[in-house]
């Protein structure tokens, strides 16, 4: 089978990884990808985002399936685009993209179908959302409605940081459009955990759980990124953890899309806080995680082809998900200055020093024109490994990190760390 895997960040290099374990894959594609992909991949020179070009390029090289990994050309509609063409696609259609791609959306969503998550109110005027601060505690969580490239996201502390946050959004508009409305939300205490569901029409079924650091610097300090480092499975999961989140959150999700004619095919991404009184929804995405998707794939044994195919014919209630019991953590190496503005271009050393069975998933790196390869992005590299042990685990993805190299290079020291401190109580590396 011919695929085509649209983005270029890790998360598409693992699954591309995956795809290439297949004895059903012919070809495999990527557009745009990066440095890295391109050893598994032939790389397409598209951007994930022009619609137009990659449903011509798809229905040209008559692709047998399209995975679409990041949220914009999900939320622009390219899976509609593609269907329109008769090609297979995995990853949901613009109607139900909108459960990332608006919060007021998934909000009235969640409280429609009585899936548990914050408290919310939502605002279209600034005057009338500044008129009503007082009202609220501290921090106040405030959201910009529409993608916002994961920084639409404000905690504020004091009812003057509100004022900017709201003024940013709604006054000088930094997100555009997807600040005009506002969503203030009720602040969740617990601990985070994300889980990822396939879902097609006959079912929703969930991957291994992960834990995802999303602050920049260790301690959960500094400003939120993309994501600085994961592990697989998550510590905070327990059986019957699980079974409540299945009974809670993911049957009456599933009915939902159901009840509203939402015809959702492809990965539910489902950001989760466990707190005091159970489980509760923080946001859904439409797609795979990113660093989620480096530590959770390696685990699977199953085919993700298969996986991804069964999906599109609504067979997934059929299929049988394999996973691996080992552990694993992915190490997160960025530019220095991420997430704020950093330099492009340095020269990486040390990537052929790596253990032959550790991943290095490429996020941001782009070939020197020299045979080098080159940091092109905020998140360079992801490294993940895997171990008997979660401290085994972990272990093994710091010492592969310290060999690779390049100018201004930072990562957290404390991914798989509950805390502060290893759960093994063992060789957790620190
Ligand atoms: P989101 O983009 O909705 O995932 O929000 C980004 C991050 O903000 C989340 O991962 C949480 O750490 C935090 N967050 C969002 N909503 C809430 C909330 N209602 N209470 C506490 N933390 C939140
Ligand atoms: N790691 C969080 C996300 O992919 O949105």
């Amino acid at each position: 089978m011919k695929v085509l895997i649209v983005g270029g960040g890790g998360r598409e290099h693992a699954i591309a990884r995956k795809l290439r374990q297949s004895p059903k894959l012919s070809e495999l594609y990527c557009a745009p990808g990066n440095a890295g992909i391109a050893a598994d991949a032939v790389c397409v020179d598209i951007a994930a985002d022009d619609i137009g070009g990659i449903a011509a390029f798809a229905e040209e090289k008559s692709m047998d399936l399209v995975v679409i990994g990041p949220e914009l050309p999900l939320a622009m509609g390219l899976t509609d685009a593609l269907a329109e063409r008769g090609l297979r696609v995995f990853g949901p259609d613009r109607s139900c993209a909108r459960l990332e791609a608006s919060k007021s959306f998934t909000k009235s969503f969640l409280e429609r179908h009585g899936i548990p998550t914050a408290k919310y109110m939502e605002f279209d005027d600034k005057a009338e959302l500044l008129e009503h601060i007082g009202q609220f505690g501290f921090p106040m969580v405030l959201k910009a409605d529409g993608l916002a490239a994961g920084k639409g996201v404000v905690m504020a502390e004091t009812p003057a940081a509100a004022e900017a946050a709201i003024e940013d959004m709604m006054g000088r508009r930094v997100f555009g459009a997807a600040g005009d409305r506002v969503v203030v939300e009720e602040c969740l205490v617990g601990t985070e955990a994300s889980m990822l569901c396939f879902v097609d029409g006959s079912t929703i079924v969930p991957m291994e759980s992960a834990q995802d650091y999303k602050r920049a610097f260790d301690g959960d300090r500094g400003p939120n990124t993309g994501g600085m480092g994961c592990y697989s499975p998550s510590l905070v999961f327990s059986d019957a953890l699980e079974d409540e989140i299945r009974e809670r959150i993911l049957a009456p999700t599933f009915e939902g899309f159901k009840a509203d004619g939402l015809d959702y095919r492809g990965v539910l991404f489902i950001g989760l806080m466990i707190t005091e009184d159970g489980p509760k929804v923080i946001e859904f995405n439409n797609r795979f995680g990113d660093p989620e998707t480096q530590a959770v794939l390696p685990r699977l044994e199953s085919d993700l082809l298969e996986i991804f195919l069964a999906v599109t014919e609504d067979r997934l209630a059929e299929q049988e998900l394999r996973w691996s019991d080992r552990r694993a953590v992915c190490v997160v190496l960025a530019s220095g200055g991420y997430p704020g503005s950093y330099g492009k271009g340095k020269p990486i050393s040390g990537l052929d020093s790596v253990d032959g069975d550790v991943a290095v998933y490429h996020a941001g790196t782009a070939f020197d024109g020299q045979g080098g390869t080159v940091s092109a992005g905020g998140r360079v590299l992801g490294v993940t490994a895997l171990g008997e042990s979660h401290g085994e685990a972990r272990a093994r993805a710091y010492a592969n990190v310290e060999r690779i190299r390049f100018e201004g290079a930072h990562y957290r020291r404390d991914i798989g760390l509950l805390g502060g401190f290893d759960p093994d109580g063992g060789t957790g590396g620190e």
